[in-house]
């Protein structure tokens, strides 16, 4: 017929389960759930926040993973998942596919070679199990017919619509935008009720507003920083734009605007009685000389523009030791901000966990409807907690679908 359009019939496909999001956790649960399982993500590539982890060698998760070590809403959410599918497992996993390891400090274990070796093992293990995995994947419109969900999915330009039992949604949280992080999982927890906590930028650095640390940068020092009841004993490295290392990202996730953070500079060490015996053995020491030994002497220059630092040790008074002490072991700061979602290595908050079964994953409210990984309001500390979270809840998810 000449001039009439010819419509190609849309195609309609019926699944068992559908994947949002390839990342750790959704490769983990399609690794888990078998065939009748598609995958889908938006991204050229899968798993692009583990290619990028660790400096590119993925801190794939930690010898002392425990309950205690995660934030959420219920600390006790996140303990059935991850004692059913442990650390061991998945170094098990791991080893299994010949990936060497090794562990860096604290418990954190690192590949020898590549991050991207796990990538690679998470594909292989969802091949095995016969999931299948569309990339450049756009969920397009989502309903549920009481008892399916209907996705309209585009690739490449074309128009598919899916049929499943399962939905789950495992499209991470917020952080870092510009590799493809979107509140897609939130927008249909919404959709279908279920409640949100408010979300906030977790293990990210400080900002400070006067860039009063910037002739300080790139200085690192082991330190014990606190925010709340949270404390850790990490490095902290000075940025122009204000604090960061290990210690900062870790408390940032239990700070809040508007608090101070506290700051031990020697942890471990008692400082007060550190400048009694230097001042007895020494008093004609200048302070900052002998506090030199005991810091990184830029740091002591950059302290006595704001302590009173002057002089020599013998015109220290034993309060005022004391003074000094108390300023430079627990030293107050009052961050501006974080640097937010732009550099946030995690989200926190997310899919409030009283909507979730702790076992399965799944929506107590909407059957078939699971979220997983970083979606859902458990955050681990830095160090592989986290992408043990997705391991854990990926494979709860996998194994019940
Ligand atoms: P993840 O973010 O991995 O996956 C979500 C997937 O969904 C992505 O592939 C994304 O493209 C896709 N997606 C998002 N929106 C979509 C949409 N609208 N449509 C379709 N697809 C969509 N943790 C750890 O334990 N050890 C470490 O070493 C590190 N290092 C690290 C470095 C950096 C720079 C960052 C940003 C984060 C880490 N993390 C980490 C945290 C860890 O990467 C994170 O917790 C997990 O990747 C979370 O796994 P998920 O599968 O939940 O989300």
């Amino acid at each position: 017929m000449r001039g009439a359009a010819i419509r190609v019939p849309e195609r309609l496909m019926q699944i068992e389960t559908l994947i949002l999001g390839a990342g750790a956790a959704g490769m983990m649960c399609a690794a888990h759930a078998g065939p009748g399982t598609l995958v889908i993500d938006h991204a050229r590539a899968p798993g692009e926040k583990i290619r990028i982890s660790g400096g590119g060698r993925c801190n794939f998760t930690n010898l002392e993973v425990e309950p205690a070590r995660f934030l959420s809403g219920n600390p006790h959410f996140c303990k059935s998942a991850l004692a059913r599918y442990t650390q061991w497992d998945f170094i098990e996993l791991v080893s299994r596919h010949g990936i060497a390891w090794h562990e860096k400090t604290l418990g954190q274990l690192f590949c020898d070679d590549k991050a991207t070796q796990i990538v690679a093992m998470l594909r292989a293990e969802m091949e095995t199990a016969g999931a299948e995995l569309w990339l450049s994947t756009e969920l397009a419109e989502l309903s549920h017919d009481g008892s399916c969900f209907i996705a309209r999915l585009t690739r490449e330009g074309r128009s598919e619509t899916v049929k499943a039992h399962n939905l789950v949604l495992a499209t991470g949280g917020k952080s870092i935008p510009k590799m493809g992080a979107t509140g897609l999982a939130y927008d249909i927890a919404a959709q279908f009720g279920l409640p949100l906590v408010p979300t906030r930028a977790g293990l990210v650095p400080f900002t400070f507003p006067d860039g009063r640390f910037s002739t300080l940068s790139g200085l690192s020092l082991p330190v014990r920083a606190r925010a709340g009841q949270a404390a850790f004993d990490e490095a902290m490295l000075f940025t122009h734009r204000g604090l960061s290392g290990p210690a900062m990202l870790q408390v940032s996730s239990y700070w809040h605007e508007g608090e101070d953070i506290a700051v031990d500079l020697l942890p471990g060490q008692d400082l007060a009685a550190a400048l009694k015996t230097a001042r007895s053995e020494n008093g004609r020491r200048a302070v900052t000389t002998a506090l030199g030994h005991l810091l990184p002497p830029k740091l002591v220059a950059h302290l006595s523009e704001s302590l009173p630092l002057a002089g020599n040790l013998a015109d220290l008074s034993d309060r005022r030791i004391a003074e000094l002490a108390e300023a430079l072991q627990g030293w107050h700061l009052r961050p501006q901000g974080t640097e937010g979602w732009r550099t946030a290595e995690v989200t926190l908050g997310g899919i409030s966990t009283a909507a979730l079964s702790s076992k399965t994953m799944e929506a107590k409210s909407v059957p078939g409807l699971f979220a997983i990984g970083e979606a859902v309001d458990v955050t681990g500390w830095l160090g592989g907690y986290n992408f043990q979270w997705a391991w854990s809840s990926g494979t709860a998810c996998g194994r019940e679908i």
